[in-house]
């Protein structure tokens, strides 16, 4: 119960974070765009979390990452520079895209990461091994019909918010390294499997 409470304030106090913190730049970015509004505002991982993220995924070199809505790409370039794994980072934002470009640039990872600038909605998710998820729980849940088409046992990190109903393997509780603030971390692995429904006496 507890814990429950724990993890809706602190999504409370996620969304409020991510939409106070990027409000400036989404307002201007919707301008200049005038598309279909992103599902999720700019607010980059911290670092800790990216390497979070990527260990509990238990990335292999053969793996292909798919971080949807890539920011500045800072995910797919640890995953590339950590790992020598390939990854995309897809972003319907022109501003990210060109960020993120310069960051596989200035890292020199050219090779083994590709950034395309698209809806994550349009995305056919049957090749990727490893989805990277930084969004929002009604973006995350908005995806399902895609992440079933998943190759099973492939692996699915989420920072900060669930999957509908789907249980994870993994939430990792992770402080910061100057333990001010604290992250979610969840992890699945298809096939994605519901939670079991409460029974009467609230016992699974
Ligand atoms: C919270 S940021 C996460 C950035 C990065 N994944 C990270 O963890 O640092 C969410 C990103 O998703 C992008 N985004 C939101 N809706 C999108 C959509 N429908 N298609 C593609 N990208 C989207 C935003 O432009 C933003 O860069």
């Amino acid at each position: 119960m507890h814990r429950k409470i724990v993890t809706i304030a602190m999504a409370l106090g996620m969304i409020l974070a991510m939409l106070a913190g990027a409000g400036c730049t989404q307002r201007q970015d919707q301008k200049a765009q005038n598309k279909p509004k992103p599902g999720a505002p700019f607010v980059p991982s911290p670092q800790f979390v990216v390497d979070k993220m990527l260990e509990m995924a238990q990335i292999k070199k053969d793996d292909l990452l798919y971080d949807l809505g890539c920011g500045d790409g800072r995910i797919v370039v640890t995953a590339a520079k950590k790992y020598g794994c390939k990854a995309v980072g897809f972003d319907i934002n022109p501003d990210r895209v060109k960020e993120s470009l310069e960051n596989v640039r200035k890292n020199q990872v050219q090779h083994l990461v590709k950034i395309v600038q698209q809806d994550i909605f349009e995305l056919d998710l049957s090749k990727p091994d490893v989805i990277t998820l930084y969004l929002l729980p009604e973006v995350n849940e908005k995806l399902i019909p895609q992440l079933e088409n998943l190759k099973p046992g492939s692996r699915i990190v989420s920072h900060d918010f669930g999957l509908g109903s789907f249980e994870p393997d993994e939430i990792v509780y992770i402080k910061s390294p100057d333990r001010k603030s604290s992250r979610l971390i969840y992890l699945w692995t298809t096939p994605l499997k519901k939670e079991a429904p409460l029974k009467k006496d609230g016992m699974k």
